[in-house]
């Protein structure tokens, strides 16, 4: 099985990453997000990540930064999207865009980050219920697949409420 190699996206990147989304997702829409938040205030340049195989991009992730109501101070982030290319699902890319994100978010000093997914999927890499948390869903999607990650161990049980997600996922 050849390496893959995660980095952090460039400007070259970007024709393979809306390739990736869109065939990945079936439609553009998650693209679209894409694009728009790259040229959003939540964008975290140092968290978009891209998976390289055999020198083609076969999987993407980003993080984009949200507000919690009730604790502004808080540095939160949402993972979203998660693609990989229909071709190398199941090869372990997608597990390996999470981890490195999730590695480079808590370096960066970030303390939660949230999620809408399967929880099946999401809990092996320490995504649990943002409900049983006390988060408010903010979107009209299932409260299960509403999760969160505790970067640091110690913020959940701390901090709750409701979530201000960047403009583009709220259009
Ligand atoms: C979901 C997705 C990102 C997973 O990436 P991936 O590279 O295929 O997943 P991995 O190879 O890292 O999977 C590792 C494990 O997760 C499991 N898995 C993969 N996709 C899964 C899913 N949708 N639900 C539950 N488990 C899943 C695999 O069976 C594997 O399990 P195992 O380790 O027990 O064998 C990818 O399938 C994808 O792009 N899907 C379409 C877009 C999408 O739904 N994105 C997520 C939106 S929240």
């Amino acid at each position: 099985m050849p390496e893959i190699n995660v980095s952090v996206e460039d400007s070259t990147d970007t024709e393979a990453i809306r390739a990736v989304v869109t065939a990945a997702f079936g439609r553009s829409d998650e693209a679209d997000l894409v694009d728009v938040l790259r040229e959003s205030s939540a964008y975290c340049s140092n968290i978009s990540l891209v998976a390289h195989l055999d020198g083609d991009i076969v999987g993407y992730v980003m993080f984009a930064e949200v507000t919690l109501d009730k604790a502004l101070e808080k540095e939160a982030l949402v993972l979203a999207p998660l693609a990989v290319d229909p071709d190398y699902q199941r090869t372990g890319v997608g597990s390996r865009l999470v981890r490195v994100g999730l590695e480079i978010a808590r370096g960066a000093g970030y303390e939660l980050v949230f999620l809408h997914g399967d929880p099946d999927y999401y809990e092996r890499f320490g995504f649990t219920s943002a409900i049983d948390a006390g988060f408010d869903n903010p979107f009209d999607m299932p409260d299960e697949g509403f999760q969160v990650c505790d970067l640091t161990g110690g913020t959940l049980g701390d901090v709750a409420g409701t979530l201000t997600y960047p403009e583009p996922f709220r259009t």
